[in-house]
């Protein structure tokens, strides 16, 4: 039986239809609102408000709940990688072997910038963070692409969609060597996803890096637990863009941007410099807790809360395990780390962050391990994006396949002045 839901506004009764998700999600469909009352919905921050319908990613915040395309989150971070969970995010099925090793090779034949793109990194000042790099650079590729308009064709989305997923590493790994002065390294073509990243992150002219095992699984798995969280701040962009149907690297080099923010992928890096402040101030968290809770302070507990998850974040699990398994791995300790298990505990036993739900996310603990791998911190939002890219693809290809698809225009409700007359400059006053 459908369920219709009933609005009464000015004496008058108002009908409309409802819809169900897959997972039981209910939403009152409210496209004939406007047109029907004169009235509009106002949700500032969208915390009501379903923007899309998608078959990508699942979440249950109240249960810690997240699934690709139907497959739990800690699945895949067990038997999967990052390349199998980027096919499964973008084609919506786990790939046979054969389509693993097609997806794999256009990854391989897509993966070196175009020459004339490397110019483009000497005009940077040296100390350009790598998020305004990326960006940057992603949107520049366009110009190499000139197919990159059509891209609702098929055989093109491929392509385009393997090369933005394979060059995004290029340009990071690009942007943090010219950051630091050093000479850019190629990709190999023997190598795989990660280490190839790796690789071109450091190794030298005179000297090949060559990662250990456990480093190059904990990556991995960081990319794969980053690589989609359904319509999150920088997903909501590129479908935003995308909606005007602006190309898939115009899309992405917003969602970049929408990244970037301290709210948002920007807290891993923000996480890693509250933890060295607390550290170098000599407070073993405690301090740090009770300005986090005053309003005043302008602090937060950066890695902690989220708009979804009432819970724990199933990511910050897996990432909180992963770290203690490498640190154990390589026989190595951080006072860093041992600080953010003080306030983990602290915040959780702490009436302010218990009656609020807040909870470790996945920027928690992220920041600890790419800091024990040697990845600097202004590159863990960089890292964040390489992750979230097969998703935001994914998001872009469900947007152009939708034949319904319109461009995306929220209302507002206007509070300033209303109308006034134009004052010349003489009567104005000072
Ligand atoms: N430390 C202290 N208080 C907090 C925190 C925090 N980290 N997060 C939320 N609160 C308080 C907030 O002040 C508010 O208190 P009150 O009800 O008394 O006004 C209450 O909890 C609800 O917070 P909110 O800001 O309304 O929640 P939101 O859903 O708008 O924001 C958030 C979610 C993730 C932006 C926020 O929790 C936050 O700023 N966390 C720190 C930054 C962070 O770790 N971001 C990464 C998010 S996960 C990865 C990603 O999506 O990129």
């Amino acid at each position: 039986m459908s369920i219709t839901a009933k609005i009464h506004l000015g004496g008058k009764e108002f009908e409309f239809p409802t819809t169900e998700g897959s997972e039981g999600e209910k939403a009152i469909e409210i496209s004939s609102l406007r047109s029907k009352t004169g009235y509009i919905t106002l949700d500032e921050g969208y915390g009501n408000t379903g923007s899309c319908c998608s078959a990508i990613t699942y979440i249950d915040g109240d249960k810690g709940i997240l699934r690709y395309r139907g497959y739990p989150i800690e699945e895949l971070a067990e038997k999967s990688s990052f390349i199998e969970v980027s096919f499964l995010l973008i084609y919506g099925h786990l790939p046979s072997r054969d389509e693993l090793r097609r997806f794999s090779d256009l990854l391989t034949q897509n993966q070196v910038l175009h020459e004339n793109m490397k110019h483009h990194f000497e005009g940077f000042p040296q100390d350009s963070h790598p998020m305004a790099m990326l960006s940057a650079m992603i949107n520049a590729s366009s110009c190499f692409y000139p197919g990159l308009m059509g891209s609702a064709n098929r055989e093109r989305f491929d392509i385009h969609a393997a090369r933005l997923i394979s060059q995004v590493r290029t340009i990071a790994a690009f942007s943090y060597r010219k950051s630091r002065g050093l000479p850019i390294t190629y990709p190999k073509p023997a190598y795989k996803y990660t280490p190839n990243f790796l690789h071109m992150m450091f190794s030298e002219p005179y000297a090949e890096y060559e990662p250990k095992v456990e480093v190059l699984r904990a990556l991995d798995l960081i990319f794969l637990l980053h690589a989609d969280h359904e319509q999150n701040c920088s997903t909501s962009t590129v479908r935003m863009v995308a909606s005007s149907q602006a190309n898939l690297f115009a899309s992405a080099a917003a969602g970049v941007c929408a990244l970037w923010g301290p709210l948002h992928g920007g807290a891993n890096q923000a996480v890693i410099e509250m933890l060295n402040e607390i550290h170098a101030s000599g407070d073993d968290g405690r301090r740090f807790i009770e300005e986090a809770k005053d309003k005043n302070s302008g602090k937060r507990l950066m890695g902690f809360g989220h708009r979804v998850y009432r819970n724990y974040d199933p990511r910050a699990r897996i990432i909180k395990k992963a770290c203690d398994a490498l640190f154990k791995a390589l026989h190595i300790t951080d006072p860093l780390l041992e600080i953010a298990q003080r306030l983990e505990e602290a915040a959780l036993n702490d009436s302010y962050f218990v009656e609020r739900k807040l909870y470790p996310n996945v920027d928690f603990y992220s920041g600890i391990i790419m800091r024990a791998i040697g990845i600097p911190t202004e590159m863990f939002t960089v890292l964040f994006a390489i992750g979230r890219m097969p998703g935001w693809i994914a998001n872009f290809k469900e947007i152009i396949e939708d034949p319904k698809s319109r461009i995306n225009r929220p209302r507002q409700i206007y509070v300033g002045p209303t109308v006034q007359s134009y004052v010349p400059m003489e009567e104005r006053g000072k």
